[in-house]
Order: structure tokens, then sequence, then C-alpha cells
């Protein structure tokens, strides 16, 4: 490939900051080692939208941005607009991946599973809310409608602890998603330029796959493949790369899944998925051969090849 001068930008303001840039400086070292000539920049993202003519001196910007503002598809549009290249999906599929609602109607839409749902707004009242969810059986699992990293997220067992759990969800988005809760299995796929990678099982130690233990090392057990029927993950696999086409992503992504032992049900499409030491798709990538620097190869050589620039 050819040398490239690539411009990582990292950090920003959402909550997943930290996490932004571990993911920023990984691909960072990626891509010296691939020999490109690469610029580190931990910037807020607004800051970054202030300064247009420093892009001139890059060919191409890898976004190592995490949630608000990086991920649901403000730099992505900014980064279009200048017509400068950028890893990961553009736009339109950035901000879909970062609604639920969006992104729930669109799987509905091309019948690929997701769990029972309503959606709440926050001036909905008692009255509105009981109906829009009379159709949902408890435990329920309620969620801010656009946010990342589990934060916000509650277990409702009953109907007693519904009115805290949408109030703590209505904290980080207007909107809050109320879906039946799946009980069973954890399952995450990634998808790395047209490369659907084998399914991986998350099993954390003690329950509930939460910010903590998705960050912090040992707390969570990580199975690739993961053991599940051999039909299942093939059909697992062919949905995912459905969801991520029907969507528009490019570059790579990642959904995430539950699994009952029966049926899968998709939760979400990560558009710009974790890439640190810890993350879900280099682990799922090293169990078919692809190391970290294969990932940054075929997620640079997406975002300069124009045959992808239709998904736009
Ligand atoms: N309907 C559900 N049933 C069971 N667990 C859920 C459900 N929705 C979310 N979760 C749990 O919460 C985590 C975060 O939910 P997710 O929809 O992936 O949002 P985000 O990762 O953006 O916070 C999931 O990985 C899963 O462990
Ligand atoms: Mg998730």
């Amino acid at each position: 490939m050819k040398r490239l001068n690539i411009l990582v930008i990292c950090g920003g303001t959402s909550p997943e900051a930290d996490v932004s840039r571990q993911t920023g400086k990984a691909l960072f070292d990626s891509c010296k080692r691939l020999g490109h000539n690469a610029t580190l920049l931990d910037i807020p993202e607004i800051e970054f939208m202030k300064t247009p003519d420093m892009l001139e001196r890059f060919d191409l910007v890898v976004v190592g941005y995490h949630g608000t503002l990086g991920e649901d598809g403000h730099i992505q549009a900014y980064l279009e607009t200048v017509g400068i290249p950028f890893t990961g999906s553009g736009m339109m599929a950035s901000s879909i991946c970062m609604n639920k609602e969006l992104t729930k109607r669109i799987l509905e839409d091309i019948g690929i599973p997701t769990p029972p749902w309503s959606i709440i707004g926050i001036n909905d009242n008692r009255t509105v809310i009981g109906e829009k969810i009379s159709h949902l059986h408890y435990p329920l699992f309620v969620k801010p409608n656009s946010q990342g990293s589990t934060i916000g997220g509650s277990f409702v067992e009953n109907s007693s602890s519904l009115l805290d759990a949408l109030h703590l969800a209505f904290q980080y988005s207007r909107k809050a998603i109320v879906e039946e809760y799946i009980s069973g299995r954890e399952l995450a796929v990634g998808i790395v330029g047209e490369t659907v990678l084998p399914p991986l099982e998350i099993v954390p130690k003690g329950g509930l796959y939460d910010y903590k233990h998705k960050y912090q090392d040992g707390l969570t057990e990580y199975i690739v493949p993961a053991n599940i029927p051999e039909l299942v993950a093939a059909s697992l696999k062919r949905d995912s790369w459905r969801a991520f086409t029907a969507i528009g992503c490019s570059g790579y992504a990642r959904a995430d899944i539950r699994y009952d032992g029966k049926r899968y049900y998709f939760l979400e499409i990560n558009n710009l998925p974790g890439m640190t030491s810890h993350s879900l798709v280099p682990k799922a990538a090293a169990a078919i051969g692809m190391g970290f620097d294969n990932i940054a190869e075929k997620i640079i050589d997406e975002a300069i090849n124009p045959r992808r620039r239709y998904v736009q």
C-alpha cells in the first residue's frame, strides 16, 4: 500500500472519551507499523471541526472517537463536507446506528429479529407509557435511545421500578427504548471490510455486562467462536451482513446480540466499535488469523477505495 499521511483523531467529550483515547492510540500505532506517516490528535470534536485547513496535509482521517458527535454522524458529516476520506461509516449510517429506534425499525423491516419493544418520550405521561408497553412482558430492559457503553440502562423486574428506569434513561436521551429482557447469552458479531467474523460470546463473571465489565481486565471471559449450533452461527453471520448493508455501514462495525438458546435477537449495531486490547472485534478477528494490523489495513483500504462510496 502507498505511504499515506494519516490523521488519527480521538478523545472528545462523550462519556467514552477514555476508551476513545485507547482506540486512537492502538490505531495510530498500527498505522505506523503499516509504514504510514501518522499523527495522533486528542481533541474535542467541536474544536476539530473548526480546523478544516489543517486537513489539507492529510490523505485520510482515521476516526477513533466513540459516542456522541464523533460516532453519531456529526464528525462524519463534517469530513464528507470537507471532502477527505475517513474510516468507518458515513454520516447517514452513523446517525442511524446511534439511534436505537431507527436501527430497530430497519432491522424489523428486513426481518431480522430484535427484542419486542416500545419507544417512550420524555414527555409521555403514565397513561401513554402504560398503553405503549401494554404488549410487552416483564422483565424488561430500559435504555436511552442514543447512548453507548451500557450507560443509563436498567433491568426492570416489574412495574414498580419502571419509572425509575425511565427517569435514568432520560438523563442521557429524550427517548427511551423499553425492550423485553432476553435472558440467556450475550454475543457479538464483528465485520471488517467484507469479512463477517465468527460470533463471539461474552461471559461476564457475576452477571451483567456493564461498563466496568466491558473495560476492566479479567472480569469477563470471551469465547470465540461462540459455542452455538453451526446453523445458528451461519444465520447470525448472514443477518449481521444484511443489517450492515441495509443501514449502509462501511469499513467495520459490530452487532450486539442476545441469544436465549433458541433464537437470537439483535440489540444494536455499533458503527465505531472499540479497538483497544480489550475490544471484541480484534478478539474475533484473531480467531481467524486476522491480526490488529490486518484490520487497520483493511479499514484504511475501504476508506480510500472509491468502490465503497456507494454506501453513503
Ligand atoms: N433486551 C435486552 N435483553 C437483555 N439484555 C439487554 C437488552 N438490552 C440491552 N441489554 C444488555 O445491556 C447491554 C447494552 O445494551 P445495548 O443495546 O448494546 O446498548 P449500548 O451498548 O449502546 O449501551 C447489552 O450488551 C446487554 O447486556
Ligand atoms: Mg451495545
